[in-house]
């Protein structure tokens, strides 16, 4: 359930904290339970907090998003999902920009997103790129999603993200 969003929210993103781990399961909940998101434990992100960020709206955490390694050059978006009743107010855009600065601090130069919300990430500086690129990917993911035989995502991506020319 959505709460009404307060009239003169303030919204920051910072690292994940493992005390927002209930509230982030809670705000990824009903897009996994729609085939949006992939489903993560508890367990999942007390073991990997150190690549999530939240967006916090006060004590209320309104919105996650990790950047997943596979390569010295290469990473993921992944677990991004805004609380519904804060979507469409930058929100999103804020955690990827993050999440982008952070791949740029680590000397990542490439990061892609499987998305059924391409015009999403074109909105944030991503373009389409072409899911073969991505083979990690496929072999680890696809086998836990539900999707795994009617995959409909799309891949983006955005490239020279160390050079911080993402920014505007
Ligand atoms: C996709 C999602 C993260 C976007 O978050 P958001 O906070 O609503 O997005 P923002 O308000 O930051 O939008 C940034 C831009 O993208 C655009 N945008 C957002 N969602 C869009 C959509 N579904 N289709 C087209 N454009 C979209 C906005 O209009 C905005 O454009 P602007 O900057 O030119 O005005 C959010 O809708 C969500 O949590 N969806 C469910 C989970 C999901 O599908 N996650 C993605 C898995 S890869």
């Amino acid at each position: 359930m959505s709460l009404p969003v307060p009239s003169r929210a303030v919204i920051t993103v910072r690292r994940a904290r493992q005390a927002d781990i209930p509230q982030m399961l809670r705000v990824m909940e009903p897009f996994v339970a729609r085939g949006d998101l992939l489903p993560r434990t508890a367990a999942d992100l007390a073991r990997e907090i150190e690549r999530y960020v939240v967006a916090a709206d006060g004590d209320r955490v309104v919105g996650t998003g990790a950047l997943k390694p596979y390569s010295p050059d290469l990473a993921e978006i992944i677990a991004l999902a805004v609380d519904a009743a804060y979507q469409g107010q930058g929100v999103g855009r804020m955690i990827v920009e993050r999440l982008l600065r952070i791949a740029g601090e680590l000397g990542i130069g490439e990061v892609f997103a499987l998305t059924r919300r391409p015009d999403f990430f074109y909105r944030v500086g991503f373009t389409l790129a072409d899911k073969a690129r991505f083979p990690q990917k496929v072999w680890f993911d696809c086998n836990r999603c539900p999707r795994q035989h009617c995959c409909d995502e799309i891949a983006v991506h955005i490239i020279n993200v160390a050079s911080g020319s993402f920014l505007a």
